[in-house]
């Protein structure tokens, strides 16, 4: 793929980039994105109705079981190339927020350091009460109890149907109406307020560069769409800007 010289030209004198990265850029390291297919025993239940405050009510060995499974695939891969080469591209630019829907928190693994993880992470636990425990994943009982009040311990993920971390959100937005150029990398753009954005950057004077295997609804929308694997186009977008 060969990256719009313009778009190099761009990237050269901006200051303040605000990226936002969903399931694709974990694709690469052998993590199913959100909307594939699930195999084996889980193949029956739908993602969108496990990761509900509902479903772990209702059976949360089941919804434990779930995400321990998701656990073991993320610690068992590592972050790929795209993570990588955006840990280059934050040490290039000054004013640099890295937005995650992501759960494995590879991007942080990598290196990255100014991440906003929307979705929270899946190697922590939090107490489901709301008692304010949240400690690294416990492998005792399915699910174990919270060491402070004994109600069940849940993933420290945000679930359909629940309220982003308003504090995490609320920097999103700000990084998103500073950017000068706002990518959206590996992301169907289907859920809010992460699909929005894109269009606050936009309506803010950013431009706006999409990197996905495929159109998405965002598409129409950008300045630069680049179709292909996140992790071979950033690389490559990192070493043109440094030539
Ligand atoms: P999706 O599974 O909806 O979309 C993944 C996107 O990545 C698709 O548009 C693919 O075309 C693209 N893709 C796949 N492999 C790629 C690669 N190697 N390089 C570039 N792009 C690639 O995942 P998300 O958009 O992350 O929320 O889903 C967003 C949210 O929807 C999830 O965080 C989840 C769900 O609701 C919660 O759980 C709260």
């Amino acid at each position: 793929m060969k990256i719009p010289i313009e778009l190099i030209n761009y990237l050269k004198k901006t200051t303040h980039i605000a990226v936002l990265t969903g399931a694709g850029i974990s694709a690469e390291s052998g993590l199913k994105t959100f909307r594939d297919a699930q195999d084996g025993h889980w193949a029956k239940y739908r993602p969108e109705d496990l990761a509900t405050p509902e479903a772990f009510t209702r059976d949360p060995k089941l919804v434990w079981d779930w995400y321990a499974m998701r656990r073991n695939k993320v610690t068992e891969a590592t972050p790929n190339a795209g993570h990588f080469a955006l840990v280059e591209l934050e040490s290039l630019i000054p004013n640099f927020t890295l937005i995650t829907q992501n759960v494995d928190g590879y991007h942080r693994q990598a290196g990255s350091k100014n991440v906003l993880e929307l979705h929270g992470n899946i190697q922590k636990v939090k107490c489901y009460d709301g008692c304010g425990v949240v400690e690294s994943w416990n492998t005792g009982d399915t699910p174990p109890h919270c060491p402070k009040c004994n109600a069940y311990l849940r993933p420290d993920v945000v679930w359909f149907g629940e309220s982003l971390p308003l504090d995490t959100i609320t920097a999103a937005h700000k990084a998103a109406l500073e950017a000068q150029a706002f990518f959206s990398i590996g992301t169907s753009g289907l859920v809010e307020p992460a699909a929005s954005l894109a269009h606050t950057a936009r309506q803010n004077g950013a431009i706006v560069i999409e990197i996905n295997l495929d159109p998405t609804p965002l598409t129409p929308h950008v300045d630069f769409a680049l179709h292909g694997k996140s992790g071979e186009i950033l690389p490559q977008l990192v070493k043109e800007l440094i030539k």
